[in-house]
């Protein structure tokens, strides 16, 4: 299987002491979300996308299937690039579309989790014999200008993870993407949209408790790469609509006064009754403010397409 490296275990060992010694002595205390997806974190968000509340995976595969054939048609990519890819499960559908097409050759998915990349590399294999398929695990906020090189380049940012990055990390992203990218080529970036808090909040505090323990993988990540002694238990999944920012945050909430030690760190980290840890934040747009930020780095917005509820938008954006 074809699996290229940018980050080894020695460089994620290192970037998640550094987090984690910066974010729990923080006030208040943060880690950065994509800390959840180690092997039982990616399974987990898979969970989470057949959820019930969880509506932007299947508004987004909806977009898909009606607007693959013309994504394919506008851009005829040679390569297709995706940003962390995580399954590539919705990304079948414009894999069938340019291949349909005849333009494409090979597929570059990009994430962090070593685990859920592996997975989908092996299966898309199988699946697509035609294709140079090369997974690359990489941060995508560090290693943009690693991709390969060509014309005719489509990257594919799906899920609405381009919300999870607080926006000064957004607008960097967007304009070093737009840096290692040719005049002409494109971006296709998927978006969830503002709506009634009523449909956003149960999205990520779901009935089954799916999200909660999505939530709280990220300690048992930390107590098993750092020995630490977290007990997830008491930590409260809590899930709030920010109205001023436009975004969902996560936090964890702990449940008593407590000291946890983080011993691969040396660390005491105290804290109070009800003291909260912020763990995501995902963020919601809206299509001016989205074409704006892509103008800002570089982008000229060519197409957006959204659901008859308009909860999810497709943006298909060119480089120049
Ligand atoms: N694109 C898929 C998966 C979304 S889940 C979908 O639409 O369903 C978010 C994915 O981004 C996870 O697989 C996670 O491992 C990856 N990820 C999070 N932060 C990342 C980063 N900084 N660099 C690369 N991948 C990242
Ligand atoms: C990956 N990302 C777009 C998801 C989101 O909706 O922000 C992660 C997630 N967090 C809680 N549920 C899903």
């Amino acid at each position: 299987m074809l699996l290229d490296r940018y980050i080894d275990d020695d460089d994620l060992a290192r970037e998640l002491r550094a987090d984690v010694r910066a974010g729990l002595t923080a006030d208040p205390r943060w880690m950065p979300p994509k800390w959840f997806y180690d092997a039982r974190g990616s399974e987990l968000f898979e969970e989470i996308t057949r959820l019930p509340e969880y509506y932007p995976t299947r508004t987004e595969r909806s977009l898909l299937d009606r607007h693959a054939a013309e994504i394919a048609r506008i851009t005829d990519a040679k390569t297709l690039v995706e940003l962390g890819s995580g399954s590539s499960e919705k990304t079948r559908l414009l894999l069938d579309a340019l291949v349909a097409r005849g333009t494409l050759g090979a597929f570059v998915p990009l994430d962090v989790s070593g685990s859920a990349l592996a997975a989908a590399v092996e299966s898309l294999t199988v699946a697509y014999p035609g294709l140079g398929i090369r997974g690359v695990i990489g941060d995508m906020t560090r290693h943009l200008r690693h991709l390969p090189e060509g014309d005719g380049r489509l990257v594919a940012f799906l899920g609405g993870t381009v919300g999870n990055l607080v926006p000064t990390e957004r607008a960097a992203f967007l304009s070093s993407l737009r840096s290692v990218l040719h005049e002409g080529e494109w971006l296709l970036l998927g978006a969830d949209l503002v709506k009634d808090p009523a449909v956003l909040v149960p999205a990520y505090d779901d009935a089954a408790g799916v999200t909660a323990e999505f939530n709280r993988n990220v300690l048992h990540v930390i107590n098993r790469e750092l020995a630490a002694d977290f007990d997830p238990a008491a930590f409260r999944h809590v899930a709030l609509w920010d109205p001023d920012n436009e975004w969902i945050e996560m936090r964890l909430r702990s449940t008593r006064e407590q000291v946890v030690h983080v011993a691969g760190l040396d660390l005491d980290v105290p804290f109070a009754a009800g003291e909260e840890m912020r763990t995501e934040i995902s963020a919601k747009f809206r299509r001016a403010g989205l074409t704006a930020e892509l103008a800002a780095a570089g982008f000229t917005t060519r197409h957006w397409w959204t659901d008859p509820n308009d909860w999810f938008g497709l943006t298909l954006a060119q480089a120049g």
